[in-house]
C-alpha cells in the first residue's frame, strides 16, 4: 500500500458563494484548477438532490475539465434513480454514495448500508459495472462497514464530522474516543478488502491524527479550504493541507 495519502478537494462551496447571489462567479471549475494546480489529486463534487449548490452544468463542465487533464472526478450523490442516471452518463473515476435529506445543512450522517443493503446493492453493482469505482459514505460502525463489504463495493469513506467537531469543540474525551472508532473503522475495512477514505469537518488541526490512520489511502476535505480561501487562496490553502497530510503520513 503506497504510504501517499491522496487529497480530494471538494468545491462544492465555491458553487454555495456563486448561487449566494445567482450570478456565474465564483466558478467551480476554476476552483478545481486552482487546487489541482496546487497539490491536489482529485475534485469531489456533491450534486445534490436540491441543486442547492453544484448543478448539472458544474458536473458537465466539471467532468470534461478532468477528463483532459487526465484527473480524477469524485461524484458524490444519493442513492436515487435520477442521480443513478447521471452518474451512469458521466461515468466518474469514482462515486459516493452518501445519504441525503433536504433539510440538512450538510451531510449529517453516514449511509445506514446495514439497512439499507437490499436497495443499495443494485446501485453499487451498475455503476461498478459502468466503470465508476464506488465509494459508501459510512460511520466506522462495524455493523455498516461489514454491510459495505456485502454490497460488493470497492471503497468505505469514513465520516470524520463527529470526530471534527468534538476535537473542534475541545470535548477532549469525545475527541479521543471517536478517533478510536475510526481507527478501528478503517483497519476492520482494510482486513475486508475495501480501501479507506475519510472526509467530513476537516481542518488543519484534526487532518493530523486522520491522515496517521495507516489504513487510510484518500482524503476528501472541502468547506474549511474554501473558508480559508477567503483569507489566503484556494492554492496555498491546498499547499498548507497537503503538507499537514505529507508530515502525519511520515510521522512528524
Ligand atoms: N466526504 C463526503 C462524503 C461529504 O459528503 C463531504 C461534504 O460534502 C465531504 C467529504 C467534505 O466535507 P467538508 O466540506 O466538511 O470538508
Amino acid at each position: 500500500m503506497s504510504n501517499r495519502v491522496r487529497l480530494g478537494v471538494n468545491i462544492d462551496h465555491v458553487a454555495t458563494i456563486r448561487n449566494a447571489r445567482g450570478v456565474s462567479y465564483p466558478d467551480p471549475a476554476r476552483a478545481a484548477v486552482v487546487a489541482l494546480e496546487a497539490g491536489a489529486d482529485g475534485i469531489t463534487a456533491h450534486l445534490r438532490e436540491d441543486r442547492r449548490h453544484i448543478s448539472d452544468a458544474d458536473i458537465d463542465h466539471l467532468a470534461a475539465m478532468l477528463r483532459e487533464r487526465g484527473r480524477p472526478l469524485n461524484l458524490e450523490m444519493a442513492v436515487t434513480s435520477e442521480m443513478l442516471e447521471i452518474a451512469l452518463k458521466h461515468r466518474p473515476h469514482a462515486v459516493c454514495l452518501v445519504p441525503e435529506r433536504r433539510e440538512e445543512r450538510t451531510t449529517e450522517g453516514g449511509l445506514d448500508v446495514a439497512g439499507g443493503h437490499n436497495w443499495i446493492t443494485p446501485f453499487v453493482e451498475k455503476l461498478s459495472a459502468n466503470g465508476s469505482r464506488v465509494s459508501l459514505f459510512i460511520g466506522a460502525d462495524p455493523a455498516q462497514i461489514e454491510a459495505a463489504s456485502r454490497t460488493g463495493a470497492a471503497v468505505v469513506e469514513l465520516h470524520t464530522g463527529a470526530y471534527c467537531d468534538a476535537a473542534r469543540d475541545g470535548d477532549a474525551d469525545a475527541a479521543a474516543t471517536l478517533l478510536v472508532g475510526l481507527k478501528a473503522g478503517a483497519k476492520l475495512a482494510a482486513s475486508l478488502g475495501l480501501e479507506v477514505h475519510a472526509g467530513h469537518g476537516i481542518d488543519y488541526e484534526t487532518v493530523t491524527p486522520i491522515a496517521a490512520i495507516p489504513e487510510v489511502a484518500e482524503l476528501n476535505i472541502g468547506h474549511f479550504l474554501v473558508g480559508e480561501a477567503i483569507f489566503i487562496g484556494l492554492g496555498p490553502a491546498t499547499v498548507e493541507m497537503r503538507t499537514r497530510i505529507d508530515a502525519a503520513r511520515a510521522g512528524a
